[in-house]
């Protein structure tokens, strides 16, 4: 048996998790989502979510975790022997399997949109909705960089967890976060950006409604990485003084702000090209985006360029960061339970994820007539059936786990490393796993559901 990993200092346990938040969710899924839902109210919304239940959730990930330093499935074990409360750890590793087969297909073509944006061939195709399409949709130039990707990931997670995920993690990060920021200041110095900022900034409440409130809370799950074991698995290598709320706070910070940075970064951008829709959907930074730096920059076309290759190689790096932290909890599974070596274990993960992750890929060209659930395709189906189904059965287990299940000083010790840290957040953060969060989850799982049509 390999000798269990560990984070080696506090900057790379949070830059690591912080890594493992920021991800494709908040640039890809986030601006969709403010687009369709209407802009600076849906943020306020999304931003009391993740206080709320974000970071109650994931201070329970990492109470779970911390306290056994075990993977996932292993810690429910000891938690709860010969309880039902078992299967969670095993949903975490499911759902965390069933994320990275389709989340390495959006990371593959952002890899795509990487290179070709190098090859200058971004903005400067007539029509970027047609070059999307032609590109998703050929059966192996997806599958290609979808591959490349998983074996990206592969290579860090091979490596370990100092040496692999916190080495890259704090390499990763401060380079993001950079290259946002510098992009933020190009976003705000374009002409005509005033109403990409009133839209961000400006609430307009007629917008709310309870869908509002659905989508904002299922976005800050996603972009927290909450409900599947993958903060849990990060938390069983903390060290023992390492401050669990502190933490959380900061994750869900970075997250946040990475999540608002990058809205800056489009929506000025997005209405300082006029005949551009803020709610163009999910094409939004595959197709939208390339239009607008084309247009935005059509004088200077090497800063449209310049701004294109920064803008993937951010999502790239974000998306890398995620992905290595959706492959580790399945690995550090097989590894501790069946006691494979890491790099054995690591690679049955990949081969696995690679097998189902053409399927996910292809469903948008030879596959896209293949129906899983309902109508939907691999894809969709995984996407579906992770993001809406397992996520929020998971967060609610969590929830009712830590706030009914565990011993309340157990969680007390953790949470105030043995009463050396100020306890005055513990009642607030018991209050809100054991009541809020559940009844909270509950209810967008059961709207998503169709229960309250
Ligand atoms: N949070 C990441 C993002 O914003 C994606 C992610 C990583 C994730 N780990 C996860 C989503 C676990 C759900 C569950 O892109």
């Amino acid at each position: 048996m390999e000798k269990r990993g560990s984070f080696g200092s506090k900057l790379g346990i949070v830059l690591a998790t912080a890594g493992s938040a920021v991800g494709l969710g908040n640039v890809w899924r986030f601006s969709t989502e403010v687009g369709a839902n209407g802009g600076a109210a849906f943020i306020l919304i999304y931003i009391a979510c993740v206080v709320f239940l974000g970071v109650p959730l994931i201070v329970a990930e990492f109470v779970i975790g911390r306290h056994t330093h075990k993977n996932t499935a292993d810690a429910y074990k000891e938690l709860a022997p010969h309880s039902p409360w078992v299967l969670q750890g095993y949903l975490g590793v499911l759902t965390a399997w069933i994320i990275l087969c389709y989340y390495s297909v959006v990371s593959g073509w952002t890899l795509k949109y990487l290179v070709s944006s190098i090859a200058n061939q971004v903005t400067t195709v007539e029509d970027s909705a047609a070059y999307f399409i032609h590109f998703t949709s050929n059966p192996w130039m997806p599958v290609l960089y979808m591959v490349l990707v998983m074996l990206l990931s592969h290579l860090i997670i091979i490596r370990g967890v100092q040496g692999g995920i916190e080495k890259f993690s704090k390499v990763m990060m401060p380079l993001l976060l950079l290259i946002i920021a510098v992009m933020v200041v190009c976003s705000f110095s374009m002409p005509g950006t005033e109403e990409g900022l009133r839209f961000l900034l400006l609430p307009d409440f007629s917008k709310i409604n309870p869908n509002v409130f659905l989508s904002a809370m299922g976005q800050a799950f996603f972009s927290l990485s909450v409900g599947m074991g993958c903060l849990c698995t990060y938390a069983s290598y903390f060290t023992d003084d390492s401050k669990l709320m502190k933490t959380a706070g900061s994750v869900a910070l970075i997250d946040t702000m990475v999540a608002i940075m990058s809205g800056f970064i489009i929506f000025p951008a997005v209405f300082s090209v006029a005949n551009v829709a803020p709610d163009a959907g999910p094409g939004l930074v595959f197709i939208t985006l390339p239009n607008v730096f084309q247009m935005a920059f059509a004088d200077v076309p090497i800063v449209g360029w310049l701004f294109a290759v920064f803008f993937y190689l951010l999502l790239l790096l974000a998306a890398l960061t995620s992905m290595i932290s959706i492959h580790e909890p399945v690995t550090a599974f097989l590894l501790e339970r069946f006691g494979f070596t890491r790099r054995n274990a690591t690679r049955i993960v990949t081969a696995a994820c690679i097998v189902v992750g053409v399927l996910c890929s292809m469903s948008f060209g030879p596959l896209s007539d293949v129906h899983i659930i309902k109508d939907m395709s691999f894809f969709e189906s995984f996407d579906f059936l992770s993001a809406k189904i397992l996520m929020p059965i998971g967060g609610i287990i969590v929830a009712l786990f830590a706030g009914w299940k565990l011993d309340r000083k157990m969680v007390y010790d953790e949470i105030t490393n043995h009463g050396t840290l100020h306890s005055w957040t513990f009642p607030i953060f018991m209050f809100l796993i054991k009541w809020v969060a559940p009844l909270a989850i509950g209810l967008i799982f059961f709207n998503e559901l169709g229960f309250f049509k």
